[in-house]
């Protein structure tokens, strides 16, 4: 085995379409802004339902269409930044809730390269005779979202995906990466209860700023930019290297889903049109780790990929990690 066969895909759309008409109530700002710093026209949240119903409805979906019955599953691998408890995982309460009990299942805190993370570890679990693994992505970012910040709040939406995969003999190479100095320019502080014996509590310098709120996230919009921007080719290349393959030799990229901006400037860095990417930020928005595996099972329900095809996952986003795959499907 060399590779990874993708089998199916599925998806949940949360109920919600909230327009950037919608968030002139919260924030000073307007459509044409959002539009053209973006590419956001509308964007998708829950109404209430839990990261891990949310991403229960997308990987029942995935194994219906692939015909996996739960007790196949070998594994669970969940990725999210938004999941509904300290412990246990979403990966372990969506096994519940599929009737996959006893395969091992935790979750993957990579951000928006979580599904990359999770592709690279399930292609790390099939070569050593795992069968079918479930990757489960899913994000209520609008739970930790500041809907005071307009900075940030034009980004961030829900959504979850799910992939069920298998060993093949097909091509598959990939790139994972993180740089912790970073992690200042993205971030959600968790609050943290003091217990009661503590006295004079201890300073740690960690690169935050103390006035931050808590339990949302705070980004440095520039540096985040520039971050991606480089992120996003720089991936691509080093999930190439060494393997006698070209950026010529990918039919389609589907790349984290950020902003229309990183993607067109980082197009250009890596010398390809806009034509090689798939895209569906407009109406989808940020859904960080789910952002991947829901435009792949948009371009895949559309026809855009099909078998025969090499394509290319690239995602990018706090820690700061980054991370690429290609792999012919
Ligand atoms: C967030 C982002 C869209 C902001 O765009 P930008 O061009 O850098 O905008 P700036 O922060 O320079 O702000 C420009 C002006 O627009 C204003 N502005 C910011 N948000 C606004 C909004 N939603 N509506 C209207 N005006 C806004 C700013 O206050 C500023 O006004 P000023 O010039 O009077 O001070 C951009 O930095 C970005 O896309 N960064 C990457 C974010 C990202 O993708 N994060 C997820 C990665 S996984």
């Amino acid at each position: 085995m060399t590779g990874i066969d993708i089998l199916a895909t599925g998806s949940y759309t949360p109920p919600l379409t909230i327009t950037n008409d919608d968030l002139t109530k919260c924030v000073e700002t307007n459509d044409e802004w959002i539009r053209t710093r973006t590419g956001i026209s509308c964007r998708r949240m829950t109404n209430g339902e839990p990261t891990w119903y949310i991403g229960t409805m997308a990987a029942k979906a995935a194994l219906e269409k692939s015909g996996t019955s739960p007790d196949e599953i070998d594994m669970i691998i969940g990725t999210t930044v938004s999941g509904d408890y300290h412990t246990p995982s979403m990966a372990a309460i969506v096994g519940r809730e599929i009737g996959a009990v006893g395969c091992p299942a935790f979750d993957i805190s990579a951000a928006c390269s979580g599904f990359v993370y999770g592709m690279d570890m399930a292609h790390k679990y099939l070569s050593c005779g795992m069968k079918k693994i479930l990757i489960v992505s899913a994000e209520r970012l609008s739970a930790i979202t500041n809907f005071e910040d307009r900075s940030s709040c034009i980004l961030f939406a829900d959504g979850a995906a799910a992939a069920v995969v298998a060993p093949s003999d097909k091509f598959f190479t990939s790139y994972l990466g993180c740089d912790g100095m970073g992690m200042r320019y993205l971030y959600a502080k968790k609050t943290m209860r003091t217990h009661p014996f503590m006295d004079d509590p201890v300073a740690i310098e960690d690169y935050t700023l103390p006035d931050d709120p808590y339990d949302v996230l705070i980004q440095d919009g520039k540096e985040v930019y520039k971050f991606a921007t480089k992120a996003l080719p720089n991936t691509v290349l080093a999930a190439l290297e060494g393997t006698g393959r070209t950026v010529d030799d990918i039919d389609l990229i589907i790349p984290h889903q950020a902003n229309i901006r990183i993607i067109e400037t980082a197009a250009k860095h890596l010398g390809v049109g806009m034509d090689k990417f798939f895209t569906n930020i407009d109406h989808c928005g940020n859904t960080s780790s789910a952002s991947i595996p829901n435009a792949l099972d948009e371009a895949w329900s559309k026809g855009i990929v099909h078998p025969g095809m090499t394509i290319c996952f690239t995602g990018f986003g706090a820690g700061l990690t980054q991370g690429a795959i290609v792999m012919d499907i």
